[in-house]
């Protein structure tokens, strides 16, 4: 029985082993992580991440093929092949604060795998990593090798939250990238021979090792650029009178464009749009591509640029103040169908409306009270500028509630922001909520959720994105 170990029990690890072990009987999977409370979580009935879909995968595989452990020593030196899939999120301090991944858990994983291996191992890449990080693993392992063969695959993960399962059930590619000689063909023969399971052979696409790696960064700056396109025409909607929904529909007729991820929003979030961005832009720094990086931070630039422009909508038409003003904020996570807020457009549109004194209401399906605190009180390095920590004052989050139905929320409110695209939200009973609202009744919605015009009836003044007014 081929034995796989993930260290890593995140968003990525917890849904692709589980996938892997379901389609997969003949392969045993333990997932490992140094986060006891993950780990007892994923052994519950409570899992640590809402996605839909993978409560039944792991009731179906856990303690059969599937095992959650922290016991991560023993598993990793039992492995035949090894996924690391800890975060790498962007440094905050030193060389290249700000922008460089920070590796530090990669490489305290890697050092551990030396020191326990005891047999070959097959050590997988499943981490967004900066291009060239292969090279350096393979000298951490490899060092003080104790003749035990290491081959590096590079293997990054596509899935999308929210859609994580069947995104893994059907990927519209698997990459795969390894060394070009016979032993790095084997291992990705062995990792190709994985997937082949449930993945038709031609969507596993084999690559050198460095294409590997640098397609994950490419993919995601291709995708955040898009959203950044289409917010900046938004911007250019909202000033002519255009409508963005009318013009990314006839821009994504075109089949050179496609119709996906163009919609408009108030910015996008996420753990990975900015942090990969940004890491793509340390790359092209170091190798001297100062108009490649200058592009690629545009992207980030315009998403700031959306997220501000929001908060000066609602300020500027709420009669240029909202201090002391109940604004109701419905959906706090990055995006529909998960918890996770990080990086989430609604804590810089929350605390640019605390900034200006509002009382906050929020609400969000999926998202608890003290993940919304602890978001909104923490320390956010400035990708600009990395030595100002953005800290907000305890005073000013003193003026959030947070509770757990929409109409609560809203209840007494002067203004509503939507920030995400919960489907409840496109059938709350919004007549019944203007009953409730203080006069005249503002709502900014921005993920473009709402019919506005059945709400002008009911009496709202209504703010979307890239819509006229
Ligand atoms: P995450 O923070 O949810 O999970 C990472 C886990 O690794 C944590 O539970 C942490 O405790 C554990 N960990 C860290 N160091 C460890 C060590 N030395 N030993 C054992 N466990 C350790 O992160 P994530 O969202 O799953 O992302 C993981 C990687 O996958 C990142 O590089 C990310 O860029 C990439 N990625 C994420 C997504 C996504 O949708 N979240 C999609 C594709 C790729
Ligand atoms: C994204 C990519 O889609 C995945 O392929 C990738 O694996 C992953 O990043 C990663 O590397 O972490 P994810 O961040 O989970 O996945 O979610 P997306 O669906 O890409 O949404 C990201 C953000 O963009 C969200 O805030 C979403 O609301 C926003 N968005 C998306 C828009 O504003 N408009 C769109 O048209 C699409």
């Amino acid at each position: 029985m081929v034995k796989i170990c993930c260290i890593g029990a995140g968003y990525v690890g917890g849904p692709t082993m589980a996938v892997i072990a379901l389609k997969c009987p003949s392969i045993e999977v333990a997932v490992v992580d140094i986060s006891a409370p993950r780990i007892a979580a994923w052994n519950s009935d409570q899992l640590p991440i809402y996605e839909p879909g993978i409560d039944e995968i792991v009731k179906q595989c856990r303690g059969k093929n599937l095992f959650f452990s922290t016991a991560v020593e023993k598993h990793v030196s039992e492995a035949d092949i090894i996924f690391v899939s800890v975060n790498t999120p962007t440094k905050t301090q030193g060389l290249g604060a700000g922008k460089a991944a920070d590796l530090t858990y990669w490489e305290s994983a890697a050092r551990m795998i030396a020191d326990v291996s005891k047999s070959n191992k097959i050590v997988v890449e499943k981490s967004t990593v900066p291009v060239k990080t292969a090279e350096a693993i393979e000298k951490i392992l490899t060092h003080n090798s104790k003749g035990i063969k290491y081959q590096i695959l590079s293997n990054p993960e596509f899935l999308a939250e929210g859609t994580a399962i069947e995104d893994l059930f059907s990927p519209d590619r698997v990459l795969i990238g390894g060394r070009e000689t016979p032993d790095g063909q084997k291992a990705t023969q062995a990792l190709k021979e994985v997937y082949a399971h449930w993945v038709p052979e031609d969507r596993i696409i084999i690559t050198n090792l460095w294409s590997a790696e640098l397609s994950k960064l490419a993919a995601n700056a291709f995708l955040a650029q898009r959203i950044s396109s289409v917010n900046a025409m938004s911007a250019l909607c909202e000033a002519t009178g255009a409508n963005i929904s009318e013009v990314a529909h006839a821009v994504g007729k075109d089949t050179r464009i496609g119709p996906k991820f163009l919609n408009a929003s108030v910015g996008f979030g996420g753990s990975c749009f900015q942090k990969d961005i940004l890491n793509l832009v340390y790359i092209c720094e170091c190798n001297g591509l100062t108009e490649v990086a200058n592009y690629w931070k545009q992207v980030i630039k315009v998403n700031d640029y959306q997220k501000n422009r929001f908060v000066n909508r609602v300020v500027s038409s709420m009669f240029n103040t909202v201090s002391g003003k109940k604004i109701a904020i419905l959906g706090f996570a990055f995006k529909k169908d998960t918890g996770d807020t990080r990086e989430t457009p609604a804590i810089d549109v929350c605390k640019g409306l605390l900034g200006d004194k509002a009382q906050l209401s929020i609400y969000d399906l999926q998202v608890t009270e003290d993940q919304i605190r602890r978001e909104l009180s923490m320390k956010k390095f400035d990708w600009d500028h990395p030595i100002h920590l953005q800290l907000m004052s305890p005073a000013a989050v003193k003026e959030v509630s947070v509770v757990w139905d929409a109409y609560e929320a809203t209840n007494g409110a002067h203004g509503i922001c939507i920030l995400t695209e919960w489907d409840e939200f496109k059938t709350l009973d919004y007549k019944k909520i203007f009953d409730n609202m203080q006069k005249p009744a503002f709502l900014f919605d921005g993920r473009n959720v709402v019919d506005v015009e059945k709400l002008r009836e009911i009496g709202f003044i209504v703010y979307s994105i890239g819509k006229p007014l």
